[in-house]
């Protein structure tokens, strides 16, 4: 037998649903993937920004595929994820990027804003995860979930009661995934972003006030850039993790071990 000791990041001849790509980490994860040699199935809900990104991945050489579907609309999910399946094959690597969040406390906010949100950040993505690693099992792949947490996920902030509420439920599936999937060689395992510069963090951290918060308090002194979500990313899909299962990686510069 022989042993390679150098790690293997590559997602050669792999193909990797990512939902909400069109933007923010989505968008970073799936650029890192097709570098590492994936095909990435672009997803969002408006077509033209998906064809947008298609397009310009394949003009750099890459193998891109659309998938425009609302992911929270589950009446609708199935029929899609098999219609997709039948297009292009089940995917080898699944990643639950697309996440919303409502800033409220729980007084405040409405139950219409509660169960939107638990809707969009926690069922889809139960949802969409079990028929994935269902087709990923019946086609005996050796297949990946992997799912987009936060520092919410472990942490409450005042004010902000929904979204961990949420995120903390996806901490439980990732683990439940791990133990009712790992007998089928399919691994399920979260990242928990920080704070980073991306599209939807641009009105904090303009904030004169909450913006430089973020950066006082974070051991770094900065927010992360987007792109640093690309190395955890692959590392979870590539070859190179095949015994982590059920783990959540923190990608947060060391600001949840302050106090
Ligand atoms: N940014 C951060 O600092 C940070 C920190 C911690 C955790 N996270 C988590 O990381 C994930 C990505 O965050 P982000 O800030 O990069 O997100 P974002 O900038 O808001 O991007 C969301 C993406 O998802 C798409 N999308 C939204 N709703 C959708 C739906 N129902 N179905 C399909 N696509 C949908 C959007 O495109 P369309 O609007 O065109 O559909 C867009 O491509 C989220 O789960 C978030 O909670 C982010």
């Amino acid at each position: 037998m022989s042993t390679s000791f150098r790690p293997d990041f590559s997602l050669q001849g792999k193909t990797a649903l990512i939902t909400g790509s069109t933007q923010g980490l989505g968008l970073v994860i799936a650029r890192a993937y097709a570098a590492s040699g994936a095909r990435v199935i672009i997803n969002g809900r408006d077509a033209e920004r998906v064809s947008t990104i298609v397009k310009a991945l394949i003009a750099e050489g890459h193998d891109a595929y659309p998938f425009v579907q609302d992911i929270s609309r589950l009446a609708d999910q199935e029929l899609a994820f098999s219609q997709l399946c039948r297009s292009i094959g089940t995917p080898d690597i699944l990643v639950n990027n697309v996440g919303i969040r409502i800033r409220k406390a729980l007084g405040e906010a409405t139950l219409q804003d509660i169960i939107e949100l638990i809707n969009v950040d926690l069922i889809a993505a139960v949802q969409l995860s079990r028929l994935a690693a269902g087709a990923m099992a019946d086609n005996g792949l050796q297949g990946r979930l992997i799912t987009l947490t936060s520092i919410a996920g472990e942490l409450a902030r005042l004010g902000d009661a929904i979204y961990p509420i949420a995120k903390q439920g996806l901490c439980g599936m990732i683990r439940a995934l791990a133990v009712e999937y790992g007998p089928s060689g399919i691994t399920s395992n979260g990242i928990a972003p920080g704070t980073f510069a991306t599209e939807s963090n641009a009105e904090l951290a303009a904030d004169p006030v909450k913006g430089p918060v973020v950066v006082g308090r974070n051991p770094l002194g900065r927010w992360a850039r987007p792109d640093e979500i690309g190395g955890a990313a692959v590392f979870l899909a590539a070859p190179c993790s095949s015994y982590v299962n059920g783990h959540i990686l923190v990608v947060d510069g060391g600001f949840s071990v302050t106090f």
